[in-house]
C-alpha cells in the first residue's frame, strides 16, 4: 500500500473512531441497568463498582484502544517534532515498520468481533493469518516462518522511491467452498468453508511445510472476569470432564511477564495467559508498536528495509498507556443477557439436554483478584470452560500453538453472542469467521463435540429454534 493510500486509510479510521466517540459519549455514566445500554454499546460498559480514579483510568484506556498510531515521518522530522507528544490521531508515533491495522478498534469495532468478507475480492483486514514451521520456538511457542515471522502483515510504512515496490509482506484473501449439513428432519444447512489464498508475497515463497491459521478478531467484553477464574478451578473442570468422556485440557503457555509457564486463557487457542500480555503482543504484531515487554521491532532478517527503519530509543508504547488500555480491557463488563422469552427459557433446557453445557459451562466463579477487586469472588455466566477441545478435522488448522494441537480450540465464551450483530454488524462466528450465523456455528462442531452436534441435529425444528432463541438472548 502506498503512502497516499495509507494517509487516506488513517483519515478514514480517524473519522470512524470520531463517529464512534460521539455515540458512546451519549452513554457515559456508571453501570447502566439491563435494557438501558444502547445495543451498539453492549460490549463497552465498565464493570459496576469502579472508584472514580479507576473510572478515569478506564476512560483513558478506552482512548488508547480507539486512537490510531502513525509512522514517524522520517529521521529529519523526528528531530524537531516532539515525539513524546501524542500524534495527530491522539495516539502515538511508531506505527510499523510492518502492520495490519493502525488501531485496536479498527479490528475490534465497538469491542466486537471481526467481519469476514463474503467474497475473495478484497484482502482481509480484520483477521490475522498466523504462520509457523515445524518445531518449536522459544519456550515452546510456535516456530516462526523464517522470512515472514509468526503472522503476515499486509502493510508497511517503508518509504520507497520505487513506486512499483510491493508494500507490506503479502495480501491474504479467502475463497469460499460451498457445502452443506443435513439435519435429522431432512432440512439442510448451507455452509461455506474457507480456502486461503496468499498473494504478493514480498520476500519470496513461504518455507516448505509452512502451517497457517486464519483467525477472526474476537469480541473482548468480560475478559477480566475470565482472567480472575483461579487455575485450580480450571483444572477441576478438566478433571470433571474426564469423567464425562470429554477431554478438555488447559493450554500451558509462556507467561513473558512472570517469566514462567502459565495456563493460557485468551485467543482462539488459549495461547495468551493474561490480558496485559495479549495486548502487548497485539501492539507488536498487529500495529508494529514496541513496548517494554516486547522492545524489538518485528522484522525478520531478510526484511532489510524494515530493519533500517528508525529504532526508537524507548518503547513506542509507554508503560502508562499499556497499563491504561489493559485496565480498560480488564474492566469491560460482561454483556448483559436480554430478558428471556419463553422460547429462550425452553432453549436453555435444551442447551443442557444436548450437552452444549459440558463445554460451554454456564456458571463459573472468580477467585481473589488483587488487580481489580471489583471482579473478585463473583458468580459469572460466561458459558466456557476455558479448556481446549479437539473439534475434529473440519475445523482443524493443523497448526500447533504451545500445547494446543492442530484441531484443538478453546471453548469460546458465549455471553453476548446474541448482541454481536447490533454491536457492529458482524455475525461471523468460529475461529475463522466461517459461520454466518449461530446455526452454522453449531453444525460445524465435530470431534469431541460431535455427539452434542448430532443430538442438536435430531431436535425438531421448533426445538432448534428455541435453542437458537436462547443463544440470541445471551
Ligand atoms: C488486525 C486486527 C487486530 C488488531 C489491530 C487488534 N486485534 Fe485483538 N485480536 C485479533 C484477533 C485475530 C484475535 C484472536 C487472536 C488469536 O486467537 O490468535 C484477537 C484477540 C484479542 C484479545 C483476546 C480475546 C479473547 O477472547 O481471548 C484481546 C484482549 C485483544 N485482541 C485486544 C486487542 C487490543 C487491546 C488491541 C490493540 C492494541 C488489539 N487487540 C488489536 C485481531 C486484532
Ligand atoms: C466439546 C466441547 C463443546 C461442546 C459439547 C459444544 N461446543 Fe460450542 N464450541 C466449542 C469450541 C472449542 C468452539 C470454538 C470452535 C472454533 O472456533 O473452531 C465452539 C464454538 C461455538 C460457537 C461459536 C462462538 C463464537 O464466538 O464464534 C457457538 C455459538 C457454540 N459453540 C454453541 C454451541 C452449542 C449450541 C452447543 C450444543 C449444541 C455446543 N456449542 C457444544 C466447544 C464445544
Amino acid at each position: 500500500m502506498k503512502q497516499t493510500r495509507l494517509v487516506t486509510l488513517a483519515a478514514s479510521l480517524a473519522l470512524l473512531a470520531g463517529l464512534w466517540t460521539v455515540h458512546h459519549e451519549a452513554n457515559t455514566g456508571n453501570p447502566p441497568g439491563a435494557g438501558q445500554v444502547p445495543a451498539h454499546a453492549a460490549y463497552l460498559q465498565p464493570v459496576p463498582g469502579l472508584a472514580p480514579d479507576q473510572m478515569q483510568t478506564f476512560r483513558a484506556g478506552e482512548k488508547v484502544f480507539n486512537n490510531f498510531w502513525i509512522a514517524i515521518p522520517n529521521a529529519v522530522i523526528s528531530k524537531w517534532w516532539d515525539l513524546s507528544q501524542p500524534g495527530p490521531g491522539g495516539g502515538g508515533w511508531g506505527l510499523g515498520p510492518t502492520f495490519l491495522a493502525t488501531s485496536c478498534v479498527s479490528c475490534h469495532v465497538q469491542a466486537g468481533r471481526g467481519r469476514m468478507p463474503d467474497t475473495g475480492a478484497g484482502p482481509l483486514f480484520q483477521q490475522t493469518l498466523r504462520l509457523s514451521i515445524a518445531g518449536e520456538g522459544p519456550h515452546g511457542s510456535p516456530n516462526p516462518e523464517p522470512n515472514y515471522g509468526l503472522q503476515l502483515q499486509s502493510f508497511d510504512i517503508i518509504d520507497s522511491k520505487d513506486q512499483s515496490r510491493q508494500a507490506g509482506e503479502a495480501e491474504v484473501h479467502v475463497d469460499w467452498k460451498q457445502r452443506s449439513f443435513r439435519l435429522a428432519d431432512g432440512e439442510t444447512v448451507a455452509l461455506r468453508e474457507p480456502s486461503i489464498r496468499i498473494e504478493k508475497l514480498n520476500f519470496g515463497p513461504l518455507a516448505a511445510g509452512t502451517m497457517t491459521s486464519l483467525r477472526n478478531t474476537q469480541a473482548i467484553a468480560g475478559l477480566g472476569y475470565l482472567e480472575a477464574v483461579s487455575e485450580e478451578d480450571i483444572l477441576a473442570l478438566a478433571a470433571r470432564q474426564k469423567t464425562q468422556g470429554l477431554n478438555g485440557r488447559p493450554n500451558y503457555v509462556r507467561d513473558d511477564i512472570g517469566e514462567r509457564v502459565a495456563i493460557g486463557r485468551f485467543g482462539w487457542k488459549a495461547n495468551q495467559p493474561s490480558l496485559r500480555q495479549q495486548i502487548a503482543a497485539a501492539f507488536r504484531h498487529d500495529i508494529g508498536i514496541t513496548s517494554s515487554l516486547y522492545p524489538t521491532q518485528n522484522c525478520p532478517p531478510v526484511q532489510k528495509a524494515c530493519r533500517q527503519e528508525i529504532v526508537p530509543d524507548k518503547p513506542e508504547l509507554s508503560d502508562e498507556l499499556w497499563r491504561q488500555v489493559a485496565f480498560w480491557a480488564t474492566a469491560l463488563d460482561a454483556p448483559r443477557p436480554a430478558d428471556a422469552s419463553p422460547a429462550a427459557l425452553r432453549g436453555e433446557k435444551l442447551f443442557e439436554q444436548v450437552r452444549c453445557a459440558q463445554c460451554h459451562v454456564p456458571e463459573l466463579k472468580t477467585g481473589a483478584f488483587p488487580e481489580l477487586p471489583a471482579l473478585a469472588n463473583k458468580r459469572i455466566r460466561p458459558y466456557t470452560d476455558l479448556l481446549l477441545h479437539d473439534m475434529g478435522p473440519d475445523l482443524a488448522d493443523g497448526r500447533p500453538d504451545f500445547r494446543a494441537g492442530g484441531s484443538d480450540w478453546r471453548t469460546p465464551p458465549l455471553w453476548g453472542v446474541g448482541r454481536s450483530k447490533q454491536v457492529n454488524g458482524s455475525t461471523s462466528f468460529l475461529h475463522d469467521g466461517r459461520a454466518r450465523n449461530l446455526l452454522e456455528a453449531i453444525v460445524w462442531h465435530g470431534g469431541e463435540a460431535a455427539a452434542s452436534r448430532d443430538a442438536f441435529a435430531r431436535l425438531s425444528k421448533a426445538e432448534r429454534e428455541d435453542l437458537l432463541a436462547f443463544l440470541q438472548a445471551l
